[in-house]
């Protein structure tokens, strides 16, 4: 039994390797699509004529092309069905346009699985909504594992064109998924219980009542880029003056969050059962500061070492004149230890960097706030760093959110962006 799957499974393999590389020869030069003409870096996922590349999982509806669009029909009686690539992806930008009846329920599934002993394959994993306006199209719901929608919250709105071609664009990046639809931005989320960075995209056809549909729903241009985690990422820093006191009063809420997904490799030290300490930062701006609000995860506070990198701490780092480089005058490093210490780089905003610490369970509150040139629409180079002892008095871990190297206090040069907005749209 087990041997069967295995060669079974062998095949299948066997069988993805072939239509790969049979796309790729349709596909021509850097793997640009036969119909659709797609961004640079982009490639298509739908060569316009057959579904070469997707495979049907669970339901029964009906999956067909039709004008070099890919249409799903409802079937009474059929459970959810998707339509999904065989291939897999983990960080990437999606991009596609869809249409659908009024009262037909779809989406598009990022990062899922199908495993038969997870609930008899179910698919499941992270779907970006697709439904007739006003409601809650572009959110993202957490398809077949019970958890509902992974967006905290889901306010309905009225992007989406109920009558014509709707223009998606995902960005899954580490942690975050953001959405739009038709250049509006819809959802901005931290997924925190997710099974999957990565898997497959998936085209959602749902189950209908008896004597509901038939529906059909249509995508075109389905075209996808791949992240592959060096990309300069970008922020926005709102409007505002929080109290810098280390407790995070309301005026935080609605301020986009930037994760510390990326390590600088050189400091991995850590045990096979140790955690990296990483942060979710949030950034506000008024006259002549910003703010910067870190939650760090670090299950162990600890740091005897005299020197203060080596010890838990957070690290911000500004390039005020996004002039990028070695670092000159307006160019600083700023850190602060779990313990409350404050020690700064070359800097020339030096003085007056304030900075409270709070402890809490499973870690500890940056809140500070530094001096800085600031306008509305201004772009500056901006970085935020991690430093972890794990208790053996040196640093085992140095998690960044833009700069994977550890050049970042004495070079400027691959800072991510931050840039100064009004509010959070
Ligand atoms: C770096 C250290 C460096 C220190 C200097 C930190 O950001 O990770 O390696 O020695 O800055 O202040």
């Amino acid at each position: 039994m087990k041997t069967n799957f295995l060669f079974a499974f062998a095949g299948l393999a066997f069988f993805g390797l072939i239509f790969e590389v049979a796309v790729a020869q349709q596909s021509g030069p850097r793997g640009l699509g036969l119909i659709n003409d797609v961004e640079e870096g982009f490639e298509s996922l739908f060569n316009g004529e057959n579904l070469n590349g997707w495979v049907q999982k669970n339901g029964t509806a009906k999956y067909e092309v039709v004008n070099k669009t890919i249409m799903g029909h409802t079937k009474v009686g059929s459970p959810n069905s998707f339509l999904c690539t065989i291939k897999e992806y983990s960080d990437f930008e999606l991009r596609f346009q869809v249409k659908v009846d009024v009262g037909l329920n779809s989406g598009v599934q990022i990062r899922s699985l199908s495993k038969p002993k997870v609930n008899g394959g179910r698919v499941h994993g992270p779907q970006v909504e697709i439904e007739s306006g006003p409601a809650e199209a572009g959110y993202i719901y957490s398809e077949g594992t019970g958890r509902k929608w992974i967006s905290p919250q889901q306010p309905k709105h009225d992007y989406f064109d109920n009558d014509g071609w709707n223009s998606y664009r995902v960005i899954a990046d580490g942690n975050r998924i953001q959405t739009w639809i038709n250049g509006h931005p819809i959802e901005d989320v931290e997924t925190a219980e997710v099974e999957s960075l990565k898997g497959f995209i998936g085209l959602q056809v749902h189950s209908i009542k008896k004597n509901k549909g038939p529906f059909k729903v249509q995508w075109k241009n389905l075209r996808i880029k791949e992240l592959d985690g060096t990309e300069r990422r970008t922020v926005k820093a709102i409007k505002g003056t929080p109290t810098v006191d280390g407790k995070i009063d309301d005026l935080w809420k609605h301020v986009p969050r930037l994760k510390t997904t990326r390590a600088v490799e050189e400091h991995d030290a850590l045990e096979a059962d140790e955690e990296p300490a990483t942060a979710w930062v949030k950034c506000m701006w008024d006259n002549g500061h910003l703010y910067c609000l870190a939650k760090v995860s670090d299950s162990k506070i600890s740091g005897t070492s005299d020197e203060p990198w080596e010890c838990d701490s957070v690290e911000f780092f500004v390039d005020g004149n996004l002039s990028r480089g070695a670092y000159d005058e307006d160019d600083a490093q700023y850190r602060t230890g779990a313990d409350g210490l404050i020690t700064v780089g070359a800097t020339n905003y030096k003085a007056d960097y304030k900075s409270v610490v709070t402890q809490v369970e499973g870690g500890y509150i940056v809140e500070s706030r530094i001096n800085i040139e600031t306008e509305l629409g201004k772009k500056i180079g901006f970085d935020v760093q991690v430093n972890n002892d794990a208790g053996g008095g040196y640093r085992v871990s140095t998690m960044k959110w833009n700069d994977a190297s550890n050049e970042s206090y004495q070079n400027a040069s691959e800072l991510g962006v931050l840039e100064m907005v009004e509010v959070n749209k």
